[in-house]
C-alpha cells in the first residue's frame, strides 16, 4: 500500500464520511487546495520546490478531477484557476492586458491523442490538423514589453494578470535584445510583448554549481531554479549569474503583425527581430507526427545543452487557435505533451557508507526502488556528511529524487512534512565499515576518510579503475573477480595484477582453465598501452581522461613528468592549480612511486610521443596571471590568446609573474600583484598588448 492509500484510508475510512461522497471530497479538495497554494509559494516565491513536478502534477490532477465531478467545489481561490504565484515584496507589479497563460499537460500518447481529438470535435474537422511542435524549455517564463521598438518592462509570469518587474536583471541576459531589429515589411508595432522562457544552459548550470559549492553556499538543485534566482536577485546583483542566462521567445502576447497568420510566422517574425527561437521547431500534420516528434525529442533530450521536459503542441492556424479560445487557466489550442518525470518522490529505508578508490566515504541513500525517466531508482549518493548536514536526510525520511542524463541518482531534498517521528540526524559511521580503522575528516575538507591505504575497499576500486576501459581495459577482470582476488590476498597492491598467473587463478570461483587463460591474455593486451591510459590508471586525483590526454601530449613520457613542477604543470592549458598540486603530491609519494616503477618492469609499456615545443612567439617566457572577470572576452579566450603567442598563464602570482591581468572585482591576487610591484594590466591594456602583438604576426 503506497502512502496515498493510507491517505485516501484515513480521510475516507469513516463510516460517516463513506455514506456523504460529496463531504468527503470537499475535505479532501480543500486539502488539496492549501497543500498546492504552498507548494505555490515554495515554488514561484521562494524558489525552493519541496517536491517534484510529477507529484505536483499529481496532486493538481486531482484536483482538478474533483472539481470536474463536483462543480459546487470548485472555489473561487482554487490553485486550478491560477497559473502561478503573486508578485513577492520587494519587486514592482506588472499588469498585464493578455494574461500570461499556463498549459494544460498531457501525460502520455493517450492524452494527447484525447486532447487532439478534442480540439478537432471542437473545430469540427476530421482531417489532421496542424500543430507548430516546439521543446517545452525548462526555465522561468517572462514577458518582455517594447515600445517603439524599445525594450521598456521585463516581468516574470507572477499569477498571469500580475508579474514582477525585473527589467533592470533582464537587460543583463545577453540574448535579450534592447531594441528591435528593423524588418521591412514587419517592424514592429508601438506596444509588443514578447513572450518566452530564460533558461541557463547546462553547462553553465553545472559550473555554477560547482562555484556554489567551493564557495560553500547551496547548489540549486536544477537549471530552472538557478535561471529563476538568478532573475529574482534583489540585493548584491551578481551581474556574472545575469549573463550567463539565455532566453528563446516563443510568442507573442501584444502586437501580432497583421499579415501574420500562423505560430510559425510569430516564430519567423521574432527571430527577425533579433530574438533566439528554438531551432528545433517543427510542423507536423496530425497528432500522430506530433507524438513521432516527441519521442525523437526525447531520444535526443539528453544531448541537448539546454534542459526541456517536453513538447508544446499548439494549433498552427491562428485563426482555429481564436475559435477554441482559453480557460482561465490555459489555452484550450495548445497543450504540453510531458516526458516520463525525471524527478520522483520516495522513502529512504537505509544509509550506507561506502568506501571508495582514494578511501572517501560516500553515504548512499538506499531508496524504496521509484521509477524516474524510465529508469529503476533504488539506490542515490549523498556525497558527503555536508551535503547530508545541509539536506537533513535521514531513515525513514521522504525525499525528491531525480536524474540528470546518465549521472547518478541525487537526493534533491527531504519532505520535511512527511518525516515520520522518532528519526534521527545520520552521522558518517567513526570507523571504517571495511577495515574498522578510524576515519578522519581533515580541517577543511568535505570528505571523511578511510586512512589506511591497504583497506581492501580501496585496494578492490583502484584495482578495477585500473582494469576499467578507460584506463588499462582489462578485458575479464571484472569486480567479482577483484573481489576474490583482494580477499584471498593474491592481490595485495594495484601491480599485483600483471603478477597473476594461472597458479594464482587457480582454485576461484567461475574461473576454469579457458576464462584463465583468457584473462591471461587480455592481461598481455593491456601492457601494451599510450602514456595516456597509463596516467588515468594511476588514479591521481582530479586525472581524468581529458587531463591525462593533455598531460601526456605536453610531457611525452614519464621522466620529464616526474620532473615537472607545480608550475610547469600549471603551465599546461587546461591543467588549473588544484590539478596541478594533486599530480605533484601523487608523485611525492614514494608507495605511488614504488607502484609505477612495479608496473613498469611487469612489461607495462606505451610508445614515447615527442612532447609538445615550448610556446613559441612574441609572449614566449612570459607568464601572466588572470584575476577579476573580463567584460570583453571568456578567460579560455584570454589564455587562448596568450598561448597562441607563446605566452603562459598560471594561476598564482610570484616574482616569476611577468603580467598580471585584472579585469572587474580582482581578488586579493591584485593586492599580491601590488605588493611586489608586477606590471599589472587593465582589460583595454591587455587587449591592447595581444592585439600589437597579433597584428604584428599576421
Ligand atoms: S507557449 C499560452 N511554448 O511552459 C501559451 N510555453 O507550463 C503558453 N514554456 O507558461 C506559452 N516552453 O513558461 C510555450 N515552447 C513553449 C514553452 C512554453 C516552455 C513554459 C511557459 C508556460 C509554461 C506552461
Amino acid at each position: 500500500m503506497t502512502d496515498d492509500d493510507l491517505y485516501w484510508k484515513f480521510s475516507f475510512g469513516d463510516a460517516r464520511l463513506a455514506k456523504d461522497p460529496l463531504a468527503a471530497a470537499r475535505r479532501r479538495a480543500d486539502q488539496l487546495v492549501s497543500e498546492l497554494n504552498r507548494h505555490n509559494r515554495l515554488y514561484h516565491l521562494e524558489d525552493d520546490p519541496e517536491i517534484s513536478d510529477a507529484e505536483y502534477d499529481r496532486l493538481m490532477r486531482e484536483l482538478q478531477d474533483l472539481e470536474a465531478r463536483h462543480p459546487v467545489l470548485l472555489r473561487p481561490d482554487s490553485p486550478s484557476l491560477r497559473v502561478g504565484a503573486p508578485p513577492a515584496e520587494g519587486f514592482r507589479e506588472v499588469r498585464r492586458v493578455v494574461p500570461m497563460l499556463s498549459l494544460d499537460n498531457a501525460m502520455g500518447a493517450e492524452e494527447m491523442r484525447a486532447f487532439d481529438e478534442r480540439v478537432r470535435r471542437e473545430l469540427e474537422v476530421e482531417a489532421p490538423v496542424e500543430y507548430a511542435a516546439e521543446p517545452k524549455l525548462d526555465g522561468a517564463g517572462v514577458e518582455l514589453v517594447y515600445e517603439n521598438g524599445v525594450l521598456s518592462v521585463g516581468a516574470t509570469r507572477g499569477d498571469g494578470r500580475v508579474g514582477e518587474d525585473v527589467t533592470a536583471n533582464l537587460r543583463l541576459c545577453p540574448s535579450i535584445p534592447l531594441a528591435l531589429a528593423p524588418t521591412p515589411g514587419r517592424d514592429a508595432r508601438e506596444r509588443v510583448s514578447v513572450r518566452g522562457e530564460v533558461i541557463l544552459p547546462v553547462a553553465r548550470f553545472e559550473k555554477l554549481n560547482q562555484q556554489r559549492l567551493e564557495r560553500e553556499l547551496a547548489p540549486f538543485a536544477n537549471p530552472r531554479n538557478a535561471a529563476a534566482g538568478s532573475l529574482r536577485q534583489l540585493h548584491d546583483i551578481d551581474t556574472a549569474r545575469l549573463r550567463a542566462l539565455d532566453f528563446r521567445a516563443y510568442t507573442l502576447g501584444e502586437g501580432i503583425p497583421e499579415d501574420v497568420d500562423t505560430q510559425t510566422q510569430i516564430l519567423e517574425t521574432l527571430a527577425a527581430w533579433g530574438f533566439r527561437v528554438s531551432n528545433e521547431c517543427e510542423i507536423c500534420r496530425g497528432v500522430d507526427a506530433v507524438i513521432a516528434y516527441h519521442e525523437r525529442l526525447l531520444e535526443r533530450r539528453q544531448q541537448l545543452p539546454i534542459e526541456i521536459d517536453g513538447t508544446v503542441a499548439k494549433l498552427n492556424r491562428l485563426d482555429q487557435q481564436r475559435e477554441l479560445g482559453s480557460l482561465a487557466r490555459s489555452p484550450r489550442w495548445a497543450i504540453a505533451f510531458k516526458f516520463p518525470p525525471q524527478q520522483e518522490t520516495t522513502k529512504v529505508t537505509d544509509i550506507q557508507a561506502q568506501v571508495g578508490r582514494t578511501g572517501a566515504l560516500t553515504p548512499v541513500a538506499v531508496l524504496r526502488p521509484v521509477r524516474v525517466g524510465g529508469v529503476s531508482v533504488s539506490h542515490a549518493s549523498l556525497h558527503n556528511q555536508d551535503e547530508i548536514d545541509r539536506k537533513d536526510v535521514r531513515v525513514g525520511d521522504t525525499v525528491v529524487v531525480q536524474r540528470a542524463g546518465d549521472v547518478i541518482p541525487q537526493v534533491v531534498k527531504v519532505v520535511r512534512s512527511k518525516r515520520p517521528r522518532g528519526t534521527k540526524r545520520y552521522r558518517l559511521p567513526e570507523r571504517c565499515p571495511v577495515c574498522d580503522s578510524a576515519t578522519i575528516r581533515l580541517a577543511g575538507e568535505a570528505v571523511t576518510r578511510c586512512p589506511n591505504l591497504d583497506c581492501p575497499a580501496q585496494l578492490k576500486n583502484n584495482v578495477r579503475h585500473l582494469a576499467s576501459r578507460g584506463a588499462l581495459d582489462i578485458e575479464g577482470l571484472g569486480e567479482k573477480l577483484v573481489d576474490q582476488l583482494v580477499e584471498r590476498g593474491r592481490i595485495q597492491r594495484v601491480s599485483d595484477v600483471f603478477r597473476l598467473d594461472a597458479g594464482a587463478l587457480s582454485g576461484l570461483a567461475r574461473m576454469g582453465e579457458k576464462s584463465a587463460a583468457n584473462l591471461m591474455a587480455s592481461l598481455d593486451r593491456a601492457r601494451e598501452t599510450t602514456f595516456a591510459r597509463f596516467l588515468i590508471a594511476l588514479g591521481i586525483r582530479e586525472v581524468g581522461e581529458g587531463v591525462a590526454d593533455l598531460i601526456a601530449q605536453c610531457f611525452g613520457d614519464l621522466e620529464p613528468l616526474l620532473a615537472a613542477s607545480q608550475e610547469d604543470l600549471e603551465a599546461v592549458e587546461g591543467v588549473g592549480p588544484t590539478i596541478a598540486e594533486s599530480v605533484v603530491r601523487f608523485f611525492a609519494d614514494e608507495r605511488n612511486l614504488a607502484e609505477v616503477k612495479a608496473l613498469a618492469e611487469l612489461g607495462v609499456r606505451w610508445p614515447k610521443t615527442e612532447p609538445a615545443p615550448p610556446g613559441q612567439g612574441p609572449l614566449s617566457g612570459k607568464t601572466f596571471v588572470l584575476t577579476g572577470g573580463l567584460a570583453g572576452l571568456t578567460r579560455n579566450r584570454a589564455k587562448e590568446r596568450i598561448q597562441g603567442l607563446g605566452g603562459k598563464v598560471v594561476s598564482t602570482v610570484s616574482k616569476k609573474t611577468d603580467y598580471v591581468v585584472a579585469g572587474a572585482d580582482p581578488g586579493s591576487k591584485l593586492e599580491k600583484a601590488q605588493r611586489l610591484k608586477l606590471e599589472i594590466l587593465d582589460e583595454a591594456a591587455f587587449v591592447a598588448l595581444l592585439s600589437s602583438h597579433e597584428s604584428a604576426a599576421a
